[in-house]
């Protein structure tokens, strides 16, 4: 059989996917559809990443799973019942977003202008199902993310390529942005000290 190079091996673990994901990013160009189609490919399994999975009660949590040599950071965000983001870009960065459990909604907007100072209506959403491994960057626009259910917790595996600690965050009724630093509620599956984990805002 006449197999592409690029073509890769289904992760049959988190594990697996990690591994796959530091041999895919050593490269300086990076596929954004194999990597999509790679992330999709992993069935999601709860043994795998419970112990990264922490929730709070009061927003939702973003939590380290690996620093991908410097190259990506992959991490778990954990939303409860109605917890969402604010409009956020992604610093220039790849984000891709897939589904562990449950369901999110992804609402997408525009760049405001910022002659109009107008509000940002939303550009189209989608809901986003078990397994599935959504894209963006800040050329496709800005998004909002979001757990709608009130009695479902939903969890997300994110990596964004290359890292960035802080981001825009966009006022809808005004388009004005601020610029916020991202926290981690833990890493490699440690709750991470009060201090450092007080969050502004994330994405
Ligand atoms: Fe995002």
């Amino acid at each position: 059989m006449d197999m592409e190079q690029t073509e890769v091996m289904k992760p049959e673990t988190l594990e697996d996917l990690i591994k796959t994901l530091h041999q895919i990013f050593q490269s300086d160009s990076i596929n954004v559809e194999e990597v999509q189609n790679l992330m999709e490919s992993y069935q999601s399994n709860p043994q795998d990443w419970m112990k990264f999975a922490k929730f709070d009660q009061y927003r939702y949590t973003r939590n380290l799973v690996d620093e991908g040599n410097g190259k990506f950071n992959l991490m778990i965000l954990c939303w409860g019942e109605g917890h969402g983001s604010s409009i956020h870009d992604h610093t220039d960065s790849h984000c891709f977003l897939k589904l562990l459990q449950g369901q999110l909604k992804e609402t997408l907007f525009d760049w405001p202008d910022r002659k109009l100072q107008s509000g940002m209506k939303p550009r189209g959403q989608s809901v986003l199902q078990e397994n599935q491994c959504a894209y963006i960057n800040d050329s496709l626009g800005l998004h909002r993310v979001e757990n709608v259910s009130h009695t479902e917790p939903a969890v997300s595996l994110h990596l964004y390529s290359p890292p960035f600690q802080s981001c825009r965050t966009f006022d809808q009724r005004t388009g004005h942005h601020n610029t916020v630093k991202m926290t981690f509620w833990s890493k490699y599956g440690e709750r991470t000290p009060y201090e450092l984990s007080v969050s502004q805002e994330n994405n």
